[in-house]
């Protein structure tokens, strides 16, 4: 069988689905690799690399004309304007694997099935332990709450680290981290490593030891739990997350940096930070947004914009691991060349449905959405 990987359309998107060092563990399973020229270019890997390792370098068109299987980082409905042109070159019964935004361009995933292609969502991989080294999210969500503490970092008119210097002492930039999952976590360990002083909070009171054990103070609201399935949030009412912004006033007053990252899978992102809250924050501050994707935690973050109000700086990156490509991309082709081998039994295709990582990632086959998520997330719209 053939895989193909295209160079990704979506706007300044530099990641790549495979580098060259992941080619080895799919010839070896019997797969023969074909990329598109110059696919890996942006993220710094070289045609001549992949040439090396056994890919065969072809147009875009020979990718999904000749390939059973298509491996992107962003699929059509994670890319929704340029990814078109790719669904009308899609065959029925090419796999398709992918970033695709399931639960949130549902109505994209509708034409995908009309191509009668078999596609699945990496988003939806399990938390579980055998799919640790196919979790995409945690992949990148690791890198974007590394570069959001540089980001900030860099915007803040202070230093991290604490001084003692023949000029006076510098005290440590204090930094609050709004949701310790994944991202969370690596904002936290960055921080740390920088020297700032962080305190941290979230919904799930599961996360306190963790953000202990990085060295953050685990603020203390009292809130009930919000914990959801599989280690994510769940939605909570309007009033919960009004109780939880008034709580949080005085810890935003006090600090220099604000990173926020409170999702909800699916879901738009809750409202954390106010307006007025934001006129309350020392002039000078930042917040990093990283929920700016789904609306925000902030109600002034505006996607891909800085702005300042009253002095406060306010940013909301949507694809920082892009801004990381290199690593970005050789994390992402682990997590999808160890799923793709995953498809496969003694050499065969193999699309078991009693497999949880296949079962839950299978979106749509044979012309129909198969997957109950998105068929739930279908009939709510
Ligand atoms: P995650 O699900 O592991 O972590 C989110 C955390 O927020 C969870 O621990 C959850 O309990 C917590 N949370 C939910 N509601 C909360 C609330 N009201 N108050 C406090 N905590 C709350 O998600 P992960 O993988 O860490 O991703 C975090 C965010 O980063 C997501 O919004 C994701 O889309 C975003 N992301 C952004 C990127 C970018 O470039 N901007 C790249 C990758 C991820």
């Amino acid at each position: 069988m053939i895989v193909g990987v295209p160079k990704e359309t979506y706007p300044n998107e530099r990641r790549v689905a495979l580098i060259p060092a992941a080619i080895g563990s799919l010839t070896k399973a019997g797969l023969d690799v074909i990329i598109e020229t110059s696919a890996g270019s942006d993220a710094g890997y070289p045609d001549a690399e992949y040439a090396d390792k056994g890919a065969s370098l072809v147009s875009r068109d020979e990718v999904f004309q000749r390939a059973d299987i298509i491996l992107q980082v962003r699929g059509f409905g994670a890319n929704p304007e340029n990814g078109r042109a790719d669904l009308e070159q899609m065959k029925e019964g090419q796999i398709v694997i992918g970033m695709l935004d399931p639960l949130w361009r549902a109505d994209c995933i509708n034409e995908l099935a009309a191509r009668k292609v078999t596609a699945f969502a990496m988003e939806l991989i399990p938390r579980i332990t055998r799919a640790q080294a196919m979790d995409v999210l945690s992949s990148m969500a690791n890198i974007a709450g590394y570069k959001s503490v540089l980001l900030a970092a860099s915007y803040l008119p202070k230093m991290f680290p604490m001084m003692m210097t023949a000029a006076g002492s510098i005290a440590p930039a204090k930094v609050f981290v709004i949701g310790a999952g994944v991202a969370g976590l690596q904002a936290i360990a960055t921080a740390k490593r920088l020297g700032a002083v962080i305190q941290a909070y979230d919904v799930r009171p599961a996360v306190k030891e963790q953000v202990e054990s990085l060295g953050a103070k685990f603020v203390e609201l009292e809130l009930e739990s919000a914990e959801g399935e599989g280690g994510y949030a769940k939605e909570m009412d309007e009033e919960f997350y009004r109780k939880q912004r008034a709580m949080m006033a005085r810890v935003l007053s006090e600090v220099d940096v604000v990173i926020t990252t409170a999702a909800i899978p699916g879901k738009k992102s809750p409202i954390l930070i106010t307006a007025d809250m934001v006129k309350q924050m020392a002039s000078g501050s930042v917040i990093i947004d990283l929920a700016a994707e789904r609306g925000g935690n902030c109600e002034l973050t505006k996607p891909d914009e800085k702005i300042e109000v009253e002095g406060v700086s306010i940013y909301g990156p949507t694809n920082l691991p892009s801004t990381v490509p290199f690593h970005a991309s050789q994390m992402y082709a682990k997590n999808i060349s160890t799923f793709t081998l995953n498809l496969f039994k003694e050499g065969q295709l193999n699309l078991n449905l009693e497999d949880e990582i296949i079962k839950d990632t299978l979106i749509c086959k044979d012309g129909e959405i198969v997957n109950q998520r998105v068929r739930d997330t279908l009939q709510q719209q």
